[in-house]
């Protein structure tokens, strides 16, 4: 403790590690959370949690000097080592956002040494290597919280209240997507020995957002991985999913795409949304009527359809999405409570592990050509 705050070390200052250096250091709790440092616009969401009361910064290690100094240079106290961090008693957390093949040893080497773990995503590269920290964790009793910091994504959050108010009727397929153009960045993500690749790196949030807004088992896996710009690691995927009602899920991710395909895409018996992209464009469209008897034939390229006519004003209601009202800082927030025990860890390991074992369903469907049982 220090100052009778939880005390964060963060090991690896790059461009995560720095996010949350400044977050914390600045006693704002979310200066760097607040603006984007490029379009100056604002994050969304509330800060309804002042974590600059339950937790203060006592400082970081990165290997790179030039790191050390980009933190120095703000006023951050540099550890020469991470085994300094681990033999400093003031340190109650050890923030972990290095490279992702780092994690395990890190994770596990921390909570030996008496520390509550914040692991950045994928919290490990593989099942096994969770289920070893998992089991160290359980042995020490330290908290390990996996960052899944996409669950507070307003878009998600606004696609999940549609889901959750049955707004749509009888949910059958959702559609979640990322697209980039500029393939994967220049760093480790684009080596395999780091953990790199689209599906760890971005397949990781997406699906754990799914499997936290479908309460039901994922029966069956199908997925291709996208090579067209990386041969050594996948630079996205397409990925079929169908849970245990039927219902459907495609999850993509893309990053050779230079039109992008909407955020989200729900549909279900009596509505259909779509949320185009992250300042949350989008609308519900919800039947008024199944009965729409002036439907008349309409010519679709070479041909008649009646099947595929639009609806009019008397059968089909367009709404703007729901609003979202959410505490951007809950993630630090409920890591602090459940360190404290006075609440429930909203992201947990045992999640984790069931996305990075529906991630590993997905390498096999791709390698093999196959459709995977899954749960
Ligand atoms: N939750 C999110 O939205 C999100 C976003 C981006 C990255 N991440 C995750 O954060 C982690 C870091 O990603 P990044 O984008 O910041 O990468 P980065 O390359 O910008 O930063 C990694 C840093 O770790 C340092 N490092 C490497 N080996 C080290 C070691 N042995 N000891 C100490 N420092 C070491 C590097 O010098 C570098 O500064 C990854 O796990 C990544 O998946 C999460």
């Amino acid at each position: 403790m220090i100052d009778g705050k939880l005390a964060v070390a963060i090991v690896g200052c790059g461009g995560m590690g720095g996010g949350h250096a400044i977050a914390i250091a600045s006693g704002t709790g979310n200066a760097v959370w607040n603006t984007n440092a490029v379009t100056g616009t604002a994050f969304e969401g509330k800060m309804n949690s002042d974590i600059s009361k339950k937790l203060t910064l006592a400082g970081v290690y990165d290997i790179d000097p030039a790191r050390q100094k980009w933190a120095a240079d703000r006023g951050m106290y540099n550890y020469e080592s991470y085994e300094a961090i681990l033999a400093d008693d003031r340190v109650d957390i050890v923030l972990i956002a290095t490279p992702n093949h780092l994690h395990r040893d890190e994770a596990i080497a921390a909570m030996r040494a008496g520390k509550h773990v914040l692991c950045e995503k994928p919290v490990t590269p593989t099942s096994r290597e969770l289920v070893e920290i998992l089991q160290v964790s359980r042995e020490t009793g330290k908290v390990f919280y996996p960052r899944q910091n996409r669950r507070w994504d307003k878009d998600f959050l606004i696609i999940k209240k549609i889901y959750d108010e049955n707004m749509l009727g009888k949910v059958f397929h959702i559609e979640s997507r990322v697209h980039g153009s500029r393939g994967i960045p220049g760093d480790w993500r684009g080596k395999k020995e780091y953990g790199g690749g689209m599906m760890l790196d971005w397949g990781v949030h997406l699906l754990d957002r799914l499997l936290i807004m479908i309460p039901e088992k994922v029966k069956k896996v199908f997925c291709t991985l996208t090579h067209v710009t990386n041969d050594e690691v996948d630079d996205g995927f397409k990925m079929h999913m169908t849970f245990e009602s039927g219902l459907t899920a495609y999850v993509e991710v893309g990053t050779c795409h230079f039109i992008s395909l909407p955020l989200w895409y729900m549909t279900g018996d009596h509505g259909s949304a779509v949320i185009h992209d992250w300042s949350c464009r989008g609308e519900i469209a919800r039947l008024k009527s199944w009965e729409d008897k002036d439907a008349t034939p309409i010519l679709a390229g070479a041909g008649l359809t009646k099947t595929m006519a639009p609806r009019g004003e008397n059968s089909i209601e367009t709404l703007p999405l729901p609003d979202v009202d959410f505490d951007r800082n809950e993630l630090y927030s409920n890591l602090v409570d459940t360190i404290n025990g006075t609440a429930k860890q909203i992201v947990t390991g045992e999640e984790a592990l069931r996305v990075l074992k529906l991630m590993e369903a997905a390498f096999e469907s791709a390698a093999k050509g196959v459709v995977v049982d899954f749960e």
